[in-house]
This record gives structure tokens, sequence and C-alpha cells, in this order.
């Protein structure tokens, strides 16, 4: 059997890194520490009922370099999902995001140069900016960066760090960005959970615009799943599209979540668009699937929709504490 390492997964306590820290300790014999600062998109319940003696948890700032060196001194791998990752916020101030996704990538690269660790870093298909809805053509590792929002674009930035700091100092990291994730613990300021919260609680979806914009969206696990197999077997300095060909407009996953909640299909509002709203995204994984074997596990999004229902009908202990604050800095926003 392969030697056991020890994963730093910085966000670990956020929607996909506690997804990612469940499937290393099903999957692995790994040990993972979490760097993870509990800012609000944090959430400490997320790894509840984990093996205890396979998971140290550090609360802390990705950006305070002395407490990142001595972790990443200790680890054999690092994983970077920790970020500000919703374009909302980052609309209404882009502040935490240039710090966070920026100097908190730059800390952490810092480190894994100084200790000669391998690194894996988190992204999103966001960078490359969108697509006409008719185009025939999906974004691949070679689509030239174009991002839209401040989130993307402090996201491209930290990409273009990771990729200067493999070419200057021989840095060992690999990259993937990937499509929108659905699935549970994900925070209810985000489309899916925030809609399914909505209906639970009675109130009609919110649409922005027309709804018509497309998003590919992929089970968080199964996001997951290539990580760990990127950030074991990737080629260093190469980048990996993650995507599971599940391209949907926002209209049809409203009415969906609607019709598997018993509500009618068009019980919901249209409200102010997003400012700068990217229209379409989609991933050829075309490079992760053939190289590295990897594949979807949920091609069925009607059925991990339904799943996903059914965790935060069970769950509302989980999020119901989050649920005023979010919606009332929507309505200083967009309503
Ligand atoms: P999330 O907002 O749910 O979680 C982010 C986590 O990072 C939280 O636990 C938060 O406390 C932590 N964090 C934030 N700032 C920190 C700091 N300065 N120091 C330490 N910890 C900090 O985000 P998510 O949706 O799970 O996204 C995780 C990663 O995946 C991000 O890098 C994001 O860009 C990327 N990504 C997300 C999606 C998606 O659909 N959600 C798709 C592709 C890529
Ligand atoms: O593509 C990957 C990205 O997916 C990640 O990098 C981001 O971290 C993640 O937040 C997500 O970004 P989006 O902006 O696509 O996700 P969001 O859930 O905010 O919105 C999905 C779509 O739904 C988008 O077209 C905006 C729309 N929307 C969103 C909300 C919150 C609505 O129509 N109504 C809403 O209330």
């Amino acid at each position: 059997s392969p030697p056991v390492s020890d994963l730093l997964v910085t966000g670990g306590a956020g929607f996909i890194g506690s997804n990612f820290v469940r499937h290393v300790l099903g999957a692995t014999d790994d040990h993972v520490t979490v760097l993870d600062k509990l800012t609000y998109a944090g959430n400490r319940a997320s790894l509840d009922g984990l093996p205890e003696d396979r998971l140290t948890f550090v609360q802390g700032d990705i950006c305070d370099a002395d407490l990142v060196d001595g972790l990443v001194g200790r680890a054999d791998r690092v994983i970077h999902f920790a970020a500000e990752s919703h374009n909302d916020n980052s609309l209404r101030d882009p502040w935490p995001f240039l710090q966070t996704n920026l100097i908190g990538t730059y800390t952490l690269l810092e480190a894994v140069r100084r200790h000669e660790k391998r690194y894996h870093h988190i992204s999103t298909d966001e960078v490359y900016g969108d697509l006409e809805l008719d185009d025939p053509e999906r974004f691949t590792e070679s689509t030239p960066y174009n991002p839209s929002s401040p989130y993307s674009s402090t996201k491209a930035g930290s990409d273009l760090l990771v990729r200067a700091w493999v070419r200057s100092f021989g840095v060992q990291a690999t990259i993937s960005n990937c499509s929108n994730n659905y699935g549970p613990y994900q925070h209810v300021e985000k489309f899916i959970p925030r809609q399914i919260t909505n209906v639970i609680a009675d109130v009609r979806p919110r649409l922005y615009g027309a709804g018509q914009n497309v998003r590919d969206w992929i089970h968080a696990d199964d996001h997951s799943a290539a990580v760990l197999l990127i950030s074991e077997r990737g080629r260093i300095g190469e980048t990996y599209l993650i995507g599971a060909d599940g391209e949907k407009n926002n209209l049809e996953v409203v009415q969906t979540i609607l019709e598997l909640m018993g509500r009618p299909r068009d019980a919901y509002d249209h409200v102010t668009d997003r400012a700068g709203h990217d229209l379409r995204y989609a991933i050829d994984s075309t490079r992760l699937r053939t190289e590295l074997g990897w594949a979807p596990r949920f091609s069925d999004f009607t059925a991990g929709l339904a799943d996903t229902i059914a965790w935060y009908v069970d769950n509302q202990a989980w999020w119901r504490p989050q649920k005023a604050e979010t919606e009332a800095k929507y309505a200083v926003l967009n309503q």
C-alpha cells in the first residue's frame, strides 16, 4: 500500500473543501490538516463526524505567512481551496477577494517554494470569460484568459501566479479549473441552495434577468475525485479542466427545483440581473478523462438535485442560521 501522506487542505470548512476532506478520508489512509479562517462561508460543522485521529483543524488565515510556513513545512502536499468565492459579494466589496485570492495564494506559493512541497491549485472555469449560447467550442486548457468579475479576475490572477512560480522557481504545482458545483453543504448565498431554501421557507425563487444564462453543473463529489487524482498523478506545471457535460440554463434549473419540491413550475420571480453577468460556461474535460482516466459518477442532474434538496430539508440546523443574513445582503444588492 502507498505510504500515508499528510495533506494540508486550505478552505476545508467550505463547500468543496469539506467535500474533498470527506472524500480523502474515505478513499485513502492519508491524514488531513485543514487551514480555514472560518469566514462567513466557513462552517466547522461541515467536518463533523469525520475520524478525529486523521483530521487536524487549524483556524487561521492563508495570508498569515508565519502560520502558513509552519503548516506547509509539516505537510507532504498542499491542496488550496480557500477563496472568497461569490461573484455577487465581489461586486459589493472586491477588497477581500484581492486579499485572500491573490495575497493568500502568493503566501502559499512562497511557502511551498521554500519547503519544496507539491501544490495543487483549485480554480474556476470563470477565468475564461463567457461563451455565446450557440458557440460550438467549449473551454479547453488553451482558451485565453478573459475574466469578467472582480471574483473571476482575482482567481485568474492567482492561476497566473502559480504558472509563474512553476516557470521561474520550479515550484511543483498543478492547477484545475472546474465548472459550477452543486451538492450538500453549499452556502445558501449560491444559486441552487438559495432557491431550495427559499422554497422550504415558502419564498419564491429569484431568477436573475430572463434566466437564459447557462452553467455547466457538476456534483461536488465528482470534483473532489478529480482533484485527488490530479494532486497525486497530474503532470507538474499542467492545467486540467474539470466538467461533467452538465450544461443547463438557470430557468431550467429553477423549474426542476420547483417541480421536485411539489410547486408549480412558474412559481418564481424575475429580479434585476447581475452586473456584467457571464452568459455561458462550458467545459471540455478531454485531457482529464484521457490522461488520468477520470469520469464523473453523477450523470443524472435531476437525481443529484433531488438528493441535494433532501439534504437541505433534513439539515435545516446547518443552514438556517445563515439564511436571514444572506437575504439581507441580497436585499441591498438587487431586489
Ligand atoms: P466557499 O466559499 O464555500 O468556501 C471557502 C472557504 O475558504 C471557507 O471555508 C472560508 O472560511 C475559507 N476562507 C476564505 N478566506 C480565507 C482565508 N483568508 N484564509 C483561510 N480560509 C479562508 O467556496 P467553495 O464554493 O467551496 O469554493 C472552493 C474553491 O473552489 C474556491 O477556490 C473556488 O474559487 C473554487 N471553485 C468553486 C466552484 C463552485 O462552483 N463553488 C467551482 C469551481 C471552482
Ligand atoms: O463556474 C464556477 C463558479 O460557479 C465558481 O467559480 C464560483 O465560486 C461559484 O460561485 C459559481 O459562480 P456563479 O456566479 O456561476 O454561481 P451562482 O451560484 O452565484 O449563480 C449561478 C447562476 O444563477 C448565475 O447565472 C447567476 C444566477 N442566479 C444566482 C443567484 C444567487 C440567479 O438567477 N438567482 C440567484 O438568486
